[in-house]
């Protein structure tokens, strides 16, 4: 079955309608979360749920659902599309009104809609790792809110995949910011180092669930800016995602990164990941 969520109603697919003024299709003013769920359960759903109304506190937009309501109809949904390991993607945008720049009138409702769809674990290039390309973070300086705003991210996503890579490596000048749509992290002398939460990264739910693993299991994890040079040199590189989990990057713009294979800090982590959704979707 393949049913949607539609400002409040769940309905089929086929008869989900948005308004050509909807301000997330004009302007894309609005903000998204991709939810990870695994053999049924989600998983962080909390923590992404808690984010999606801190994006929508930080760009003055309302969703018209208490937290615990809205996560109630999207476990719904879930439920009834019978999603095995899949994603639950949500979005709400300002609304439908008459296309202006400045916010629409307080009483306009926010759109809202949510999806499910299939999504495997990446199983291959988690093993195997994969292959990035650096470029330039032209993006705005409000990296920290997940607003549909993506152009900066796309632009630099097309420049890697185009080029056969699975992810584009952003950098501002020398300073490597995160991934276009993952956080970045390396491994130098067995230390773990990503990016501080700023406004310049999106403060990534699986780079926190990294950092509570690495606490607990004694692995050293270092919020600190890294540059170009030290992303080239680093004995390990890997990225983060809801999708992509830990994921090795074994060649950055043609340079071997280590050995050229996933490194053994980053299959720990993997596996210490994994044993974390089995305890939280148990
Ligand atoms: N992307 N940084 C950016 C720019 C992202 O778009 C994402 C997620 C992350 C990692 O965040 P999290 O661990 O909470 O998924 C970091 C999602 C998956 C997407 O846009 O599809």
């Amino acid at each position: 079955m393949n049913t949607v969520f539609v400002n409040g109603e769940l309905i089929d697919r086929d008869k989900a309608k948005i308004d050509i003024e909807d301000r997330g299709y004009q302007f894309g003013d609005g903000i998204y979360e991709v939810i990870r769920v695994y053999d049924g359960s989600t998983f962080t759903m909390k923590e992404h749920m808690e984010r999606l109304y801190q994006s929508a506190e930080k760009m003055k937009l309302s969703i018209p659902y208490g937290e615990e309501e809205f996560t109630s109809k999207l476990l719904k949904l879930i439920e009834l599309n019978g999603i095995g390991d899949g994603i639950v993607y949500v979005q709400v945008t300002r609304g439908v009104s008459p296309r202006q720049h400045h916010f629409p009138a307080k009483d306009v409702a926010g759109s809202v809609v949510a999806y499910t769809k299939d999504f495997p674990v990446p199983v291959g290039q988690m093993e195997n790792g994969v292959t990035a390309k650096l470029v330039e973070d032209i993006r705005w300086l409000r990296c920290d809110i997940k607003s549909l705003n993506l152009l900066g991210n796309l632009l630099a996503k097309e420049e890697a995949a185009s080029n056969g890579h699975f992810e584009a490596i952003l950098h501002r000048g020398d300073t490597v910011t995160e991934g276009s749509s993952s956080n970045a992290f390396i491994v130098k002398d067995g230390v773990i180092y990503t990016h501080p939460v700023t406004n310049l990264i999106l403060n990534g739910i699986t780079r926190r669930v990294i950092e509570s693993l690495c606490g607990k299991n004694g692995i050293m994890f270092q919020e600190k800016t890294f540059s170009v040079t030290e992303l080239l040199g680093a004995d390990e590189v890997f990225i983060a995602s809801t999708t992509s989990e830990v994921m090795p990057v074994i060649e950055i713009d043609g340079k071997v990164i280590g050995e050229g294979k996933p490194g053994a800090v980053t299959k720990r982590l993997q596996s210490l990941f994994s044993e974390r959704i089995g305890i939280e979707t148990r």
